[in-house]
């Protein structure tokens, strides 16, 4: 599928239908109205996401070509005030540390380019929160647990490596260890659960695909059968389900296309179908998208809305890297 009519990326937006149209700017006051709500209940409802819808609002604003929507220095202010002194990241002020804060945390210090001011403020500070990561792989088993309480999940363990590789850092880990323990997550139709013997569900194939690819070890993906179950993934109307019997929502246009991306297999699915699902899910006034047509927007459903739109080539928006 080509929505780009010219010669590259960016051409043929004056013969964009209608209803192929994407309201960008509306997204981006969207994101930036996120941060001005406190006097919502919702914004206190997600605090305990605040890091994540972070990484989210600024992954989607960087995509959209407006990487200046948001202060910088207020961006790391924030982030580091949810840094503890064990290394890891908490999702706002005051709240206990965990993998999946710590991800986002360094996904948006390495999005903005930022470790050096890391550094600056809190000397040794990469190696810190490398170790944090570290200390969380289970010897025995390869895997991760997402903070000192226990509970493991291929989540964990692809955060840890994508954390670890953005800062350099995979060393500190046994990765052939962590490889292994995706092996035994391998079900009969080439995907993945959250731990062996758990049923496949495509935002865990996601982790584990991604986890291999970091890893440099693709070769280990049942190539063929998974990407048949992914492309089984898409429904009538275009949109995608995580799993065999679930209705279809925005979001698996991230975890479903991305597996798919990573295994060179966007064209098993048809892309102008899931283009046009994805624009049915904006909200049009407002900016900011649904997980389906008529429901409200939320920033996690908006950043893979366009993520998913990114990965199918639509004009105007930057490219995003599947891992
Ligand atoms: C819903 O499951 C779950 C999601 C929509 C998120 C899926 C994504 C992941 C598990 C990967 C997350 C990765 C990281 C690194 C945090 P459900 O069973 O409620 O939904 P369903 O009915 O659509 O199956
Ligand atoms: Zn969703």
């Amino acid at each position: 599928m080509s929505l780009v009519s010219g010669p590259g990326r960016g051409a043929g937006m004056t013969e964009m239908p209608a209803e192929m149209r994407l309201f960008a700017d509306k997204h981006v006051r969207y994101i930036q109205s996120l941060d001005t709500r406190k006097d919502e209940l919702e914004y206190w409802l997600t605090e305990h996401l605040r890091l994540n819808g972070l990484y989210w609002g600024l992954t989607a604003l960087y995509l959209l070509g407006h990487s200046d929507a948001l202060s910088r220095s207020d961006i790391i202010d924030f982030v580091l005030s949810c840094l503890h002194d064990n290394g890891g990241f908490g999702a706002a002020p005051g709240h206990d540390a965990h993998m999946l804060y710590t991800v986002s945390g360094v996904q948006i210090l390495a999005t903005l380019d930022a470790f050096d001011e890391l550094e600056k403020r809190i000397p040794g500070g990469r190696q810190k929160i490398g170790k944090y990561i570290a200390d969380l792989q289970d010897p025995e088993t390869g895997t991760f647990a997402g903070d000192e309480w226990g509970e493991q999940d291929t989540r964990f363990l692809y955060g840890a490596l994508n954390a670890l590789s953005l800062m350099g850092l995979l060393d500190l880990v046994n990765v052939d260890k962590a490889v292994e323990y995706i092996q035994s997550c391998v079900n009969f139709d080439g995907g993945y659960g959250t731990s062996p013997g758990a049923e496949t569900h495509s935002g865990q194939v996601f982790t584990c695909v991604s986890a291999l690819a970091i890893a440099g070890r693709l070769d280990l993906v049942e190539h063929d059968k998974l990407g048949a179950w992914l492309s089984e993934r898409q429904l009538k109307n275009g949109g995608l389900n995580g799993r065999p019997e679930k209705q279809e929502d925005v979001c698996y246009s991230w975890w479903v296309l991305s597996s798919l991306a990573t295994l060179k297999k966007l064209h098993w699915i048809d892309g102008e179908k899931l283009t046009s699902f994805i624009l049915q899910c904006q909200d049009p006034e407002l900016g900011g998208f649904a997980d389906r047509p008529g429901d409200m927007v939320d920033v996690f459903h908006t950043v893979f809305a366009v993520t998913g739109l990114s990965l199918l080539k639509y004009p105007n928006l930057e490219e995003v890297d599947p891992v």
